[in-house]
């Protein structure tokens, strides 16, 4: 883990409200796993703003340059404009400072399962990007991606340049599919219930695709979001409850240091609250 003061080296609009951010980072290349994340800090804003999480959406390297300067690495993020610091955060350009701290917490673990379902709601794709590019490696991946419309469904011909099959779903049928994700997902799973299952979205949508995959036995992982002061387990301001705890022994699970990515049977999910739906799509149990 490093605490970098860097420079952006994009930061576009992809969709109305939704930004790409790429960002020099050394050594992200080499130590980011996939789930995790890192915090963000904007340099020189008018106002001080804390660090904010986010989910590393992927890594890369900058060609060499002609000079003769050897090739850097990158990390790009993906995000919603929700508040005050994603609003900062839109009006930076290339050559702005931020700092970053990461790569942060615990990522997925890669099962070897047979078949390997994706599931992301909204901005909750980001950490499954890296992910998937792993599991590609391993055999056949599907990606279940759900929005409210058109406009929170993002990158999918990225994950379909990997290799990954697709599988688009919209509230308002704007795009692929009308209806809940949740429901492909059972589709899904009738013809693959040796499948394991990774998802990322609001805490409405892993609640649904919790009960979907207990059911049958499927092992799922979901990478939670929380509010999150300093993510490095300082302040524990993000915790969960744990699937142990009673109000006798309580049991909390740190989210930026023990996750953000939990095995589900790690979860109390009667427990487990939406901090607030920043994903722009909002699951409802089927
Ligand atoms: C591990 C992790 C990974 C994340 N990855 C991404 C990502 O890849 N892309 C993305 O767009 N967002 C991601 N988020 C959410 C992102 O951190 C918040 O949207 C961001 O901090 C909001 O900052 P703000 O200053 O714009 O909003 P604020 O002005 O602080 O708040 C605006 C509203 O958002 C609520 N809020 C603030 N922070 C959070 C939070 N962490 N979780 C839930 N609600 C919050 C506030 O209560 C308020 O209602 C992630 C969060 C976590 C914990
Ligand atoms: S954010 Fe401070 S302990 Fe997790």
């Amino acid at each position: 883990m490093t605490n970098l003061k860097t420079t952006i080296l994009s930061n576009q609009e992809v969709a109305p409200g939704y930004f790409r951010m790429r960002i020099l980072a050394p050594g992200f290349v080499t130590s980011a796993r996939p789930g995790q994340f890192l915090m963000l800090r904007v340099l020189d804003g008018m106002e001080p703003l804390l660090r904010r999480p986010f989910g590393i959406f992927r890594t890369g390297w900058l060609p060499a340059d002609c000079q003769g300067l050897p090739p850097k690495e990158y990390v790009e993020i993906l995000y919603k404009v929700v508040g005050s610091g994603t609003t900062l955060m839109k009006d930076l350009h290339q050559g702005d400072g931020v700092e970053i701290l990461g790569p942060l917490g615990k990522g997925f673990e890669l099962l070897d399962a047979p078949e390997q379902i994706l599931v992301g709601g909204g901005i909750g794709l980001v950490p499954l990007f890296m992910l998937a590019a792993q599991l590609v490696k391993r055999g056949r991946v599907r990606l279940l991606m759900g929005g409210r419309c058109r406009d929170d469904i993002l990158a999918v011909t990225e994950f379909e340049r990997l290799g990954v099959e697709t599988y688009v779903s919209t509230d308002d049928g704007s795009l692929g599919e009308a209806g809940l994700v949740t429901e492909v997902l059972v589709r899904q799973l009738e013809r693959l219930p040796q499948a394991a299952v990774y998802a990322c979205g609001p805490t409405a949508m892993l609640r649904a695709v919790h009960g979907i995959c207990a059911a049958r036995d499927v092992p799922l992982q979901v990478s939670l979001e929380a509010y999150m002061a300093c993510g490095v387990g300082a302040c524990l301001g993000c915790v969960v409850a744990g699937a142990e705890h009673t109000e006798q022994n309580p049991q909390y699970l740190c989210t930026c240091k023990e996750g953000p990515v939990f095995r589900a049977g790690q979860l109390l999910w009667h427990k487990l609250e939406e901090p607030r739906d920043v994903c722009g799509c909002n699951e409802e149990e089927p």
